[in-house]
């Protein structure tokens, strides 16, 4: 343990809440002394009674317990009952349990079960009060994670109150941007490009705007322009005349069977010259002809585009029309990969799981774990596979089947700081047990805390794992 600046143990401790329930007057004194001389508002208790009237009188922040608490009492038993009525009833609050020696078998146990320390008498006044401050870090940053994930909960069912969201699962601050941009422009009548990797939504999001828009009740058409080759899709897109082309029938495209309402150009990229040339000529007049006929036809549709292509890249290659892109990107929409917005993941997860069906730890872990190359599309896959292969309802890691991913040392998984923190509260704070359910060694994990700056709040505790 490194030494500890009496200035930011004093940042710490100034003006927390510690309750120390103890029978012993000398012991209560000490503490109120030591924890006093540091800013520490101090509540003593002398038994079990007295202790769990103050915490439900005061706001306590940690609780300093010890294991008996009559003269004549030496088993422990009333301290693990005080212990775990504590828990019962102010569930969050961290203890520190002032044990014997004889006791410290008892103690590592109730630890175990979490937000707990335990100190041995006669303590350590340097050690103690690092435990201290340790458990009030932890309990400040699982507050504020907390009050974090409340806010975007709220947020999120703020958007989903006021907007058609189609069903879209999400947790992440970079969807809840996407998304919320997406029900912003959703009444603008300008075109909307969405890009972003295969299987990352881009389909869904195109839904929302549509659905949020002014002419959510008229035509929607969906048209993938890389299915038929380009002559067909331009017929496809403009229409035809009878005989345009060797065995072509007259015909209505998708162009005018959308008007007023919205159309929806998937894989955009694929879409050939003239038919660019085509699609800006509308974009910016309305007009356009029917294959094989000389007759200016007008249309009024809102375009929706997507695709998964670089078209900033196609631009420069000189296969895709820059003033095209231009028209297009008004407004534009960046889906992340996956991988990107681990967040989602379980969410996602477990919105794809057949009623009934659960998923077991080991089966979260890898999930979070794992790239998802074909990002949310791959995760439906997998999920139904392992949902109706699986021999029990509850889905474990080796149902999942999911191939190793590949990773050298220099090349581990990019983990934002919600995922670590998250992972720490579940680990409660200790260090080795979240790094081992990020995958992560745990000298990986202490790097990447010290990169995004998330503190160290693990205290000193029995070395059964590191
Ligand atoms: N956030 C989400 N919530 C719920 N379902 C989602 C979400 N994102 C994607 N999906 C589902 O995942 C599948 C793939 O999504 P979608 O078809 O929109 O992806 P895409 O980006 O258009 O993929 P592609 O590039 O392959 O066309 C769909 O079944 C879709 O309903
Ligand atoms: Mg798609």
């Amino acid at each position: 343990m490194n030494e500890v600046s009496t200035e930011s143990l004093r940042a710490s401790l100034t003006n927390r809440t510690v309750l120390v329930i103890d029978d012993n007057e000398a012991v209560l004194t000490a503490l109120d002394v030591l924890l006093s001389f540091h800013g520490v508002r101090v509540l003593t208790a002398r038994g079990p009674e007295e202790g769990l009237a103050a915490l439900a009188r005061h706001e306590v922040e940690l609780v300093i317990q010890d294991m008996n608490f009559r003269r004549e009492a030496t088993s422990g038993e009333e301290g693990i009952r005080l212990f775990r009525e504590i828990r019962s009833r102010h569930g969050d609050v961290p203890i520190i349990l002032l044990t014997a020696w004889t006791h410290l078998e008892t103690a590592v146990e109730l630890v175990k079960a979490g937000a707990a320390d335990y100190i041995a008498k006669p303590w350590d006044d340097a050690r103690l009060l690092t435990t201290v401050r340790n458990l009030l870090d932890l309990r400040s940053a699982q507050a504020e994670t907390r009050a974090i994930r409340e806010r975007r909960r709220a947020a999120r069912a703020e958007l989903a109150e006021r907007f058609d969201l189609r069903g879209l699962v999400y947790e992440s601050d970079s969807m809840h941007t996407i998304v919320s941009m997406a029900t912003q422009v959703a009444h603008a009548d300008v075109p909307v490009l969405i890009t972003g990797p295969n299987g990352a939504g881009k389909e869904v999001i195109a839904d929302i705007v549509q659905a949020n828009s002014s002419v959510r009740d008229k035509p929607y058409l969906k048209v993938n322009v890389g299915a038929l080759p380009d002559e067909l899709m331009e017929a496809e897109l403009f229409g035809t005349e009878a005989g345009a082309f060797t065995g072509a029938k007259a015909r209505i495209g998708r162009f005018e069977a959308a008007n007023g309402g919205t159309l929806f150009l998937d894989e955009l990229g694929n879409l050939s010259g003239s038919g660019q040339a085509k699609l800006l000529r509308v974009l910016q007049t309305g007009e356009f002809e029917r294959l094989g006929s000389n007759v200016t036809r007008r249309t009024k549709v809102r375009i929706i585009a997507a695709t998964n292509a670089n078209l900033l890249q196609m631009i420069r290659e000189g296969r895709f029309r820059e003033d095209l892109y231009y028209r297009l990107n008004v407004i534009e929409l960046q889906l992340p990969p996956l991988a990107k917005r681990r967040e989602d993941i379980l969410p996602l997860a477990k919105h794809f799981l057949t009623p009934g069906y659960t998923l077991a730890p080991d089966a979260e872990r890898a999930l979070v774990r794992y790239d998802w190359p074909g990002n949310v599309r791959e995760l439906q896959n997998v999920i139904r596979r392992a949902c109706l292969l699986a021999p029990e309802p509850t889905i474990r890691a080796g149902d999942l089947n999911l191939p190793e991913t590949p990773s050298s040392p220099a090349d581990e998984p990019v983990l934002d700081r919600r995922t670590i923190e998250q992972a720490l509260e579940r680990a409660q704070g200790v260090i080795a047990h979240a790094a081992r359910d990020l995958g992560l060694s745990r000298q990986a994990l202490y790097r990447r805390m010290e990169k995004l700056g998330i503190k160290t709040t693990e205290s000193v505790r029995p070395a059964s794992d590191s």
